[in-house]
């Protein structure tokens, strides 16, 4: 049997992904996402997974698309297909928080998937870009839009435009990644942030992460309104309850989940 693309772990109550394509330096092929995305939703449907952290190998955590598998595509080939449509898109409509945890190169569809999770960790040695200028094509999946959100107008013209790769300390100066940490600390880090995310109640986990991500997408006062009833319909849980009464009673709450 071939060896996965995508190899899957459960530590704790996490969920972990390791991208496992090594000598295409995690090259994502639609297969490579087909793997990713059956997983990720293996994991999004287990009631005893809470979190999941994405990673790839210490050289890279993905290089972009598979330049090889595009090269001879024609314009109807892409279109029909629905090219980053499909397994693809559908990662972003996983309920559970997706921590990715970055090493080495984070290029073009790779930095577009780490940005697509719900936040970013570094290793020192982590660089991130979008070089698809220089293969005559724009970022597709979603490079365009989620990095002048993540960093700014300028820095996101100037990555798209060169094709320069920022390092992790320009990243976390920028905003993109939430932490940096030396290679050897990144999976730790990473599993030890998810393992804290997972110990939360997961109704307020996931109405939160609905919340953030509601910020890019609608107008202020209407996200407000959003953020106000997902608020108002926590008081309807179990956890709730037990999370304001271990506060009062000094004691630390144990969750149900519901
Ligand atoms: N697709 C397919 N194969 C890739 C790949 C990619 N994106 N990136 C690397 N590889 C393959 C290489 O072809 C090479 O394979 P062989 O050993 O069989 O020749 C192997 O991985 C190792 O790569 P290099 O020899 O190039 O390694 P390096 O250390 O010299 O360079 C690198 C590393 C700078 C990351 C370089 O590999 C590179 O520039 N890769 C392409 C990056 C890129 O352009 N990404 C954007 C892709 S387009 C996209 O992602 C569109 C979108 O928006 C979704």
């Amino acid at each position: 049997m071939d060896a996965p693309l995508v190899k899957t772990e459960v530590r704790g109550r996490v969920g972990l992904l390791t991208l496992n394509r090594p000598k295409a330096l995690n090259a994502l092929s639609n297969d490579v996402i087909a793997e990713l995305a059956a997983a990720m939703r293996a994991f999004d449907a287990d009631e005893n997974i809470g979190a999941m952290v994405l990673t790839g190998s210490e050289k890279a955590f993905a290089a972009g698309a598979d330049i090889g598998a595009m090269q001879g595509w024609s314009y109807m080939d892409v279109y029909k297909q629905d090219y980053l449509g499909g397994d693809w898109e559908s990662l972003k409509r996983i309920r559970k928080p997706i921590i990715a945890a970055v090493a080495g190169y984070a290029l073009g569809g790779g930095c577009e998937l780490a940005m697509l999770c719900d936040f970013i960790i570094a290793a020192e040695n982590a660089r991130f870009g979008q070089p698809e200028i220089k293969l005559g094509v724009i970022p597709g999946y979603g490079g365009t839009q989620r990095l002048p959100r993540a960093i700014s107008k300028a820095k996101a013209m100037d990555l798209v435009l060169t094709a320069r790769m920022m390092d992790a300390q320009e990243a976390e100066r920028a905003g993109l990644v939430s932490r940096v940490v030396p290679a050897e600390r990144l999976l730790d880090e990473a599993l030890e942030a998810a393992a804290i995310i997972a110990s939360m109640s997961l109704p307020s986990v996931i109405m939160a992460k609905e919340c953030v991500n509601m910020a890019y997408e609608g107008s202020l006062n209407d996200t407000l309104m959003f953020e106000r009833r997902n608020f108002h319909a926590l008081f309807a849980t179990e956890d709730q309850k037990e999370g304001m009464a271990a506060f009062v009673e000094k004691r630390k709450p144990d969750f149900k989940h519901k």
